[in-house]
């Protein structure tokens, strides 16, 4: 009698990484290591003696001028703007509004890695592209990260002006990266209770968005060596960033868990997840897009399975270049529905 056929499916592996991408890997990793204390402080001074940054040039480059807007200077509030250089003021460009991650604690709009993702997304997707300083923890916890959110996106309903004439305000994109990708949740729950004037957002882009809980998942226990993120640097991030006394079922990062706010009968906008199958995150933000499917909202999932956390602020990575393609398809799509 045969034996029944061993079902043996190959587990994908990690994309074997070009040695700049391994090298900048190690280096962000070890300077924020060093940066992160145990006694739940910053060594702010490390940090941004080595967090490169690059100032906005007015003068285009590659198609893409940029500027820093002062919001609110008492508390930091401010933005870099990106502007494609070719748009004609009678141009209808769609306004991308993006929040960096950082685990809520690290990083800027200023931070090389993040202008050069927002360049590219002015570039490929030829829209504005507002992207938001917020102030950090622990100096700022939650949901200080949440206020200067809205508040960024309030002040922009509000003073349309500070945008060039060619963004249209109707045709507006939330989007995050990391714990980027938490803000732009919270800040959308956020508009579709309070509402703003002239900003429509018709789309949520959500890149591995930093989500949690006290729970366990199998992609937090399985993946272990991985670039950038564990268990014990999402702990300490969570740590700093709540208020004491509380967990990580808190409903700003347990946001699918049953303490999360019902979401079914808000405007919430149609949203694209993007997973990687080498982030320890990858089942929270799976859980994510099913509580919004379950909620009734328009979710769509994509999942680069040989990828790790953070794999967009290498822009020569193939699949860092087809998640381009893949946002500008879902923005399109979400653009021609708005009509
Ligand atoms: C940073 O810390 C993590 C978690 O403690 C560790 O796995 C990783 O090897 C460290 N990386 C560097 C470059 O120090
Ligand atoms: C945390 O540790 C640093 C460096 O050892 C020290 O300067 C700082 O005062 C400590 N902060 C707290 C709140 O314990
Ligand atoms: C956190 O979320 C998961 C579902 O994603 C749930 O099983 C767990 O009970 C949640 N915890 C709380 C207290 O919300």
């Amino acid at each position: 009698m045969a034996e029944p056929e061993a079902t043996t499916t190959t587990p994908p592996t990690m994309a074997k990484l070009p040695w700049h991408v391994r090298l900048s890997i190690f280096l962000l990793s070890a300077l924020s290591n060093t940066s992160r204390r145990s006694n739940g402080t910053v060594n702010r001074r490390i940090f941004n003696l080595l967090d490169r940054k690059v100032p906005p040039n007015t003068k285009p480059v590659d198609g893409v001028s940029s500027s820093d807007v002062t919001m609110d200077p008492t508390r930091d509030l401010w933005f870099r703007l990106f502007t494609p250089s070719a748009a004609s003021s009678a141009a209808s460009l769609p306004l991308v509004v993006f929040f960096h991650g950082g685990g809520f604690s690290f990083m800027s709009p200023s931070s090389i890695q993040f202008d050069t993702v927002c360049r590219q997304f002015c570039r490929s997707f030829h829209a504005v592209v507002v992207s938001v300083n917020y102030r950090l923890a622990p100096e700022h916890c939650y949901p200080t990260q949440y206020e200067d959110g809205f508040d960024a996106l309030k002040f922009i309903d509000q003073n349309g002006d500070v945008l060039p004439r060619s963004a249209d305000v109707r045709k507006c994109f939330l989007a995050g990266d990391s714990a980027g990708g938490n803000l732009a949740h919270h800040v959308a729950v956020r508009v579709a209770r309070e509402r703003l004037q002239s900003i429509k957002i018709i789309g949520l882009i959500s890149l591995q968005p930093f989500f949690g809980g006290e729970e366990r998942t199998g992609s937090e226990i399985r993946l272990k060596r991985v670039p950038f993120i564990s268990v014990d640097i999402s702990d300490w991030h969570w740590k700093v960033f709540l208020p004491t006394g509380s967990n990580r079922d808190h409903d700003a990062v347990n946001v699918s868990g049953p303490n999360a706010e019902d979401i079914s009968g808000l405007d919430y906008p149609n949203t694209l997840v993007i997973v990687g199958g080498f982030d320890p995150l990858r089942d929270w933000q799976v859980r994510y897009y099913e509580w919004l499917r379950k909620s009734g909202k328009e979710a769509q999932l994509i999942d680069y399975p040989n990828m790790f956390h953070g794999f967009y602020i290498f822009p020569d990575l193939l699949d860092a270049s087809q998640l381009i393609s893949h946002v500008k398809e879902f923005m399109n799509k979400q653009i021609s529905n708005a009509k």
